[in-house]
């Protein structure tokens, strides 16, 4: 270690560095951007710590965070290689242990490791804003370094648990409510730590070990709360032993912290812990695009072209973002529709305490208008059109679109499927077309493909990431396809549910195995929700088109014919009435019939076999959809189904899971299946070529 002049800083490292004032020693943590507890900072700190408390002459430490943060947790990054000395738990011990007091000044997202190191401080300040938590559950692991022994020594057995098993962070009030920090103190990180440690000098502020607090027997909490987990939280494995741990902080502190590591090693190995942890890095590696360096262009007002279903959230979604909107339809009566679903979505929005009322009335007097003429638009910087999935009303909008936008407008279109290069060939300006598809419900749902034609110009595709980052969205690039990522790869996988359906599974025990799996609903309980009707129209529009040796299965079309489009018009797959939700007998006998006509005799299919045969197919296209390029890497398409169709998080996504599964048995799989029908299971020749050994989908992520 370098010494350092009485006043100035001693560098321990490259992120760790020590300033001694007096009697008052501070050390900085520097490692941008979030702090993460990496090794050089855990080889720093303890450094650090151990040559402060040799000093006679250093009477107390405190400890703070350079930039936006203090410690935000482990580094993420570390996991799963061979650990380096020293280990989180040990340095905690070691901060813990300090003879001289070590005061910990928290800012930023102090979070997972960094609470850890925080808690094992002798006494904890935070400043105003500051966020605490321990998400360590949300990436499949527990808080390893000591967080579920500390926590309920200083917070009570009840509300670490819901820290610790919720994930969610606390604001800082909170965490003084419950003892996690001893105050809240407003300046920079290192004046409050340098103020702090003077305090504890001058004896004004106590300081203490968390060790030597006992934690007060809680049987009924822990009860409560497995109970709670049984029922909410039944497929995943970390919530579960993030009880286990708390209950063993009934120890003393060196028989729980061995307890907790024994758990902690458990979830490391779970495969669930490689799934949430590649979903976390999912959601930000979808950012990294080609056109990443172009600069977006400035956008303030948006048009929206239709008010239904879609325009109404996109409008509600851009509001609430602080966008000023002009949503246009057809006639008053389309306007008045869309501004009341506006109207209760900004509702709704209030009541989840998302938005103020006065908040509300602001944005609907003074940020929406509304017109029934697309020349409304001249002065929109972004238009999106939302109207019927119709190309040659969507043709017309965009013709007009291009006599009546201003120069540089971004022209988007949120269509579900139809092929944006001849939308954007509707127009003079083929640059400034993009395909914007948002989900639905669109102020809620998280992603947003952004659709990519062939002339769409670089700073508009950087423009429509842009946007989703306002939107509070996870954007993924998307080529043009039918359906894109998503919905392409979604209508094929459906018509591996149709196919077992016909050949004598029940739509409910298909949803029953694929809610099992861990979506959150399964086909036929999402056809329901999003309307039959709007597959019906698709099925009529490929009809033309359908190869002949495509195997069809009419049943949803037949069910449509009757009028029933699912929740919307009371049956569907299932009735939904006042007495809950139950099969449609109505529809089950719709499909006999069909197996009739067919000559299909039913059979049974196990839980397993709807699983392996659904993931199956969904591995199968989006295989293709990598191929030929649509998605840019397999981790675009795990963003797209983990947050726009409820894959299982813990799964980390199709293409994770293909890995998990292994290529060589997925394409067993498909040449097994493809004995029954050879036309629709075909494997990739990328899918053979990973399973002849050429490497995996993890792999090509990092290419
Ligand atoms: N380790 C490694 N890298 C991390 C990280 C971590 N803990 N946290 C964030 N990063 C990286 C991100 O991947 C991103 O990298 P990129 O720029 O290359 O994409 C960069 O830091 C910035 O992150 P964000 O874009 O997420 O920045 P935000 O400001 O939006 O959010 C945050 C900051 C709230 C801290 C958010 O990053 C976050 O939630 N991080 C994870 C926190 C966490 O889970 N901590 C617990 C870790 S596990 C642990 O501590 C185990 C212990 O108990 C032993
Ligand atoms: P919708 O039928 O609820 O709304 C369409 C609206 O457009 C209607 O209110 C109609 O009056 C209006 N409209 C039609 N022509 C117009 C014109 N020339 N000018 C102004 N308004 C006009 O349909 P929905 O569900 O909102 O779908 C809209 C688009 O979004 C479609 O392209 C659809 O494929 C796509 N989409 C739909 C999703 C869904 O879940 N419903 C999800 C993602 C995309």
């Amino acid at each position: 270690m370098q010494s350092g002049s009485e006043r100035g800083g001693t560098a321990i490292n490259d992120v760790v560095s020590i300033e001694r004032q007096g009697p008052l020693a501070l050390i900085a943590l520097d490692n941008p951007p979030v702090n993460a507890a990496s090794h050089a900072v855990r080889s720093g700190l303890w450094q650090a710590i151990e040559a402060l408390q040799a000093e006679p002459d250093t009477r107390v430490i405190a400890l703070y965070g350079k930039g936006r943060t203090f410690i935000a947790g482990a580094d993420i990054r570390e996991f799963g290689k061979p650990p380096k000395d020293p280990w989180l738990p040990d340095l905690c011990n070691f901060i813990e242990d300090c003879e001289t007091p070590v005061v910990c000044v928290l800012h930023g997202t102090t979070l997972g490791g960094g609470l850890e190191v925080a808690l094992a401080s002798h006494l904890r300040v935070a400043l105003p804003g500051t966020r605490v938590g321990l998400p360590e559950v949300t990436l499949g692991i527990l808080p390893g370094a000591g967080g579920t022994q500390r926590a309920p020594r200083l917070a009570g057995v009840s509300a670490a648990l819901d820290l610790i098993t919720s994930g969610k962070p606390l604001a800082v009030e909170k965490a003084l409510e419950h003892g996690l920090i001893d105050r809240i103190e407003d300046g920079l990180p290192r004046d409050v730590a340098l103020r702090a440690a003077q305090a504890v000098l001058d004896g004004h502020d106590r300081t203490r070990r968390t060790r030597d607090i006992a934690v007060e027997p809680d049987a009924e909490a822990f009860e409560a709360m497995r109970a709670k987990l049984k029922k909410t939280q039944p497929l995943l494995f970390s919530p579960h032993k993030c009880v286990d741990a708390v209950a063993a902080s009934q120890l003393p502190l060196s028989e729980g912290l061995k307890e907790e590591r024994r758990l902690f090693n458990e979830c490391m190995d779970s495969p669930q812990r490689a799934g949430l942890i590649h979903a976390f890095f999912a959601e930000r590696a979808v950012a990294k695009i080609p056109e990443a360096s172009a600069k977006p262009r400035d956008i303030q007002n948006i048009g929206v072209i239709g008010g239904g279903t879609m325009g109404s959230g996109i409008a509600t979604a851009a509001l609430l973002a602080g966008f000023s909107v002009t949503m246009t339809e057809r006639d008053q009566a389309g306007l008045d529709r869309g501004t009341a679903t506006i109207g209760k979505n900004l509702e709704g929005a209030v009541k989840r305490g998302k938005l103020s009322t006065e908040g509300r009335d602001e944005i609907l007097s003074a940020k929406l208008s509304t017109a029934t003429e697309l020349d409304a638009l001249a002065d929109a910087d972004l238009i999106i059109e939302a109207v019927f999935e119709d190309m040659d009303v969507k043709k017309d909008i965009f013709g007009t679109l291009d006599k009546i936008a201003k120069p540089g407008a971004v022209l988007a279109s949120n269509t579900s499927y139809l092929d944006v290069n001849e939308i954007a060939a509707a127009t003079g300006r083929p640059e400034d077309v993009i395909g914007l598809h948002f989900f639905s419900p669109a102020h809620i749902m998280r992603l947003m493909e952004v659709v990519v034609a062939e002339k769409t110009s670089a700073d508009a595709v950087a423009t429509g990431f842009a946007l989703a980052k306002k939107l509070k969205k996870i954007a993924v690039r998307s080529g043009v396809c039918d359906g894109f990522i998503g919905n392409r790869i979604m209508t094929f996988y459906k018509k591996a549910a149709d196919y077992m359906m016909m050949d004598g599974a029940s739509p409910e025990e298909i949803d029953r195995a694929i809610t099992g799996f861990g979506f959150a609903m399964g086909p036929y309980q999402v056809a329901d929700l999003a309307g039959l009707d709007i597959s019906w129209a698709a099925n009529k529009r490929r009809a033309a088109t359908r190869p002949a040796e495509e195997r069809y299965i009419p049943i949803a079309d037949e069910i449509c014919e009757k009028g029933w489009f699912g929740r919307k018009t009371g049956q569907g797959f299932y009735v939904y009435d006042a007495d809950g939700t139950r099969p449609n007998p109505e529809a089950l006998a719709i499909i006999d019939e069909e197996r009739a006509r067919a000559g299909v005799t039913p059979r049974t299919f196990s839980g397993d076999e709807i699983v392996s045969r659904f993931v199956t197919a969904m591995i199968l296209e989006a295989t293709r959809v990598l191929e030929e390029g649509i998605a840019l890497r397999p981790v675009d398409i795990d963003a797209v189904f983990l947050f726009g169709y409820g894959f299982p998080r813990f799964r980390g996504g199709p293409m994770h899971t293909a890995d998990q599964i292994g290529a060589a048995e997925l394409v067993r799989r498909i040449e097994t299946y493809a004995q029954e029908d050879s036309y629709y299971w075909q494997v990739p020749v990328l899918l053979r070529k990973l399973a002849e050994g050429s490497g995996t989908f993890a792999e090509m992520n990092e290419s």
